[in-house]
């Protein structure tokens, strides 16, 4: 099995999406910084326009809103810039939605939103650049995944079962797109500053600051390994505990997220 190589900016565009806010932002203006030239997705398109004339690098940041959740619109819009500007070698797939839900009350709709946004929006961004990509036999993707999707946790049901679909879905991909010239990476942040973030009424553990969560994912995307997971004791005290058995990881879990007994 060979081992794709990272993209550089010499070969092509990298397209991030979910870049109007938090990591994706910050991955953007540190990119461009990086001498990449980006194209950033999102819906708010003066927010990517402003995006656009902060950034300082010797890269620039082309605007392109978009609804990830809508496939014919990103196809289109990857096939737009590609003819204007050349082709997309990097893409950074990361728009997604954080929904909390609990048992009771059982909200379906925050799990469907959840799952079209992180699931099927990473989908239609796969289907966008990865035929592309396979015909020239060469490219890089990242997915945004999470710690969350490494195991259950309290509330995380809808965001968490997209982020472990997410890691499944990069996984299964990889026996095929290592064949086929293209890097595909999974990127599981812990706790970062954003404004997805800045609702949590709980402590966040290792919570770290946006533009070194953006250094993280750049530094990962710049070599081949197939996980970029930080910070890593977080990520490895996760990983852990996944290999506990049932028995002892719910009442851990319970007891250390204040879980126990809960019924408000
Ligand atoms: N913050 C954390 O602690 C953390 C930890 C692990 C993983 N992550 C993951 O990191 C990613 C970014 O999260 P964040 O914390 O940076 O949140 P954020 O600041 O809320 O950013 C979310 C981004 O996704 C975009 N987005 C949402 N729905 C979209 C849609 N239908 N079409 C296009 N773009 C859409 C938003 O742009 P518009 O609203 O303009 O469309 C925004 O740019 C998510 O996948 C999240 O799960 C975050």
């Amino acid at each position: 099995m060979t081992q794709p190589r990272p993209a550089t900016p010499a070969d092509g565009l990298f397209w991030i999406t979910g870049a109007s806010s938090g990591i994706g932002r910050a991955v953007a203006i540190e990119a461009s910084r990086r001498g990449w030239r980006v194209v950033a997705t999102a819906r708010r398109g003066e927010d990517l326009v402003r995006l656009a004339s902060d950034a300082e690098g010797p890269g620039a940041i082309i605007p392109a809103a978009a609804d990830v959740t809508e496939p014919s619109g990103l196809a289109d819009l990857v096939a737009r810039i590609e003819a204007e500007h050349g082709p997309v070698v990097r893409a950074f797939l990361n728009a997604g939605l954080y929904l909390p839900v609990r048992a009771v009350p059982f909200e379906a709709e925050k799990f469907h939103r959840s799952f079209a946004v992180n699931l099927g929006g990473t989908v239609n961004g796969l289907a966008a650049v990865l035929p592309r990509m396979a015909a020239r036999g060469f490219g890089q993707i990242a997915i945004n995944a999470s710690v969350a999707g490494y195991s259950g946790l309290p509330t995380s049901a809808a965001y968490g079962a997209t982020k472990a679909g997410l890691i499944n879905l990069a996984e299964s991909l990889k026996f095929d797109c290592d064949n086929r010239g293209i890097l595909i990476q999974i990127v599981n942040p812990g706790f970062v500053r954003t404004p997805a973030t800045d609702v949590n009424p709980f402590p966040m553990p290792f919570l770290q600051p946006v533009e070194r969560a953006a250094q993280r994912v750049l530094d990962g995307m710049a070599r081949p390994g197939f996980e970029i997971a930080f910070p890593r004791r977080f990520a490895y005290l996760l990983k852990l505990l996944r290999l506990l058995p049932h028995s002892l990881y719910f009442p851990l879990v319970a007891r250390a997220t204040g879980w126990r007994d809960r019924v408000d």
